[in-house]
């Protein structure tokens, strides 16, 4: 597929050309595949199925989406959740914290959470409930989040040794699935983005590797816009690390010295 194509197909979805630079060429295989199962000779014939076919439309949207993570992805930014962020929020000695996981994919980023949040569990005397709210647009990976059970590609970031607290490990050292222990208290859906958040006044909100990076402008101020609004005044959003939210968004404040974490106005 060339890149006229590439482009009039990311155009139908809203997503962005910029933002489909580093998988573009894995993407465009997987659309050439998808064209191939339904018999299309050309782009043309394949946008006019997807036109005619909201289950086609979807199938080409699910083949355009980038859905790989792993645990702790971006190390640094769990260090300074868990040295700054987090221990400010603990202070604020509220009872519950909400937490919203917005286009979690396969779970690695929310069970990450559960893990840093325990770990600091054991620093304080008075600790609060924590309620977390983890979405994705696509069914599957809510079912494979819910349950919890990974390879060795999401565990790079976790050191060999430490693997075994976090995980009970199978199929001689293949397969990880996370102890019953951090399944809790997690509330999974399947939900867009674009419509309604699941719920309000959290006090963080995780929007990383999905918004931000994949869809166009006007779009992307949209979304945001609903997302923050969801985030209680003095509530943090946390981006991924090649993002950052755009400079129209003013109630948004950059942390100091941790680029991906901002603070709502109060
Ligand atoms: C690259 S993964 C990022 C996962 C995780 N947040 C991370 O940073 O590791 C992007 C995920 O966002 C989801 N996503 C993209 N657009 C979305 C939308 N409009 N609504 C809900 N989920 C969306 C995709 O389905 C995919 O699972």
């Amino acid at each position: 597929m060339d890149d006229d194509h590439f482009r009039q197909l990311l155009d139908g979805f809203n997503f962005s050309w910029v933002g489909y630079r580093k998988v573009r060429k894995g993407v465009k295989k997987r659309i050439a595949r998808h064209m191939q199962e339904l018999n299309c000779p050309n782009i043309k014939v394949y946008l006019d199925l997807l036109n005619k076919s909201a289950e086609l439309r979807q199938e080409c949207e699910k083949q355009m989406t980038v859905s790989i993570s792993r645990f702790f992805r971006d190390r640094q930014l769990w260090r300074d959740l868990e040295k700054d962020v987090l221990p400010r929020m603990i202070e604020t000695e509220k009872k519950t914290l909400r937490v919203w996981s917005a286009g979690c994919a396969r779970g690695e980023e929310v069970y990450s959470f559960k893990i840093v949040w325990d770990r600091l569990k054991e620093n304080y005397a008075q600790f609060p409930e924590i309620e977390i709210a983890a979405t994705d647009m696509h069914p599957d990976y809510i079912e494979k989040a819910r349950a919890g059970i990974y390879s060795k590609s999401s565990m790079k970031e976790i050191p060999l040794e430490a693997r075994g607290h976090y995980f009970d490990i199978k199929k001689s050292g293949n397969r990880f699935d996370i102890k019953a222990v951090y399944k809790q208290g997690i509330d999974w859906t399947v939900r867009d983005i674009f419509s309604n958040p699941p719920g309000s006044e959290f006090d963080i909100i995780f929007l990383r590797n999905n918004l931000l990076t994949y869809y166009k402008e006007h779009i992307k101020a949209e979304g945001l816009k609903r997302v923050i609004k969801a985030l209680v005044p003095d509530g943090w959003l946390i981006v991924g690390s090649h993002e950052k939210i755009p400079a129209a968004i003013s109630n948004m404040q950059r942390h100091n010295s941790i680029p991906w974490a901002y603070r709502k106005d109060v």
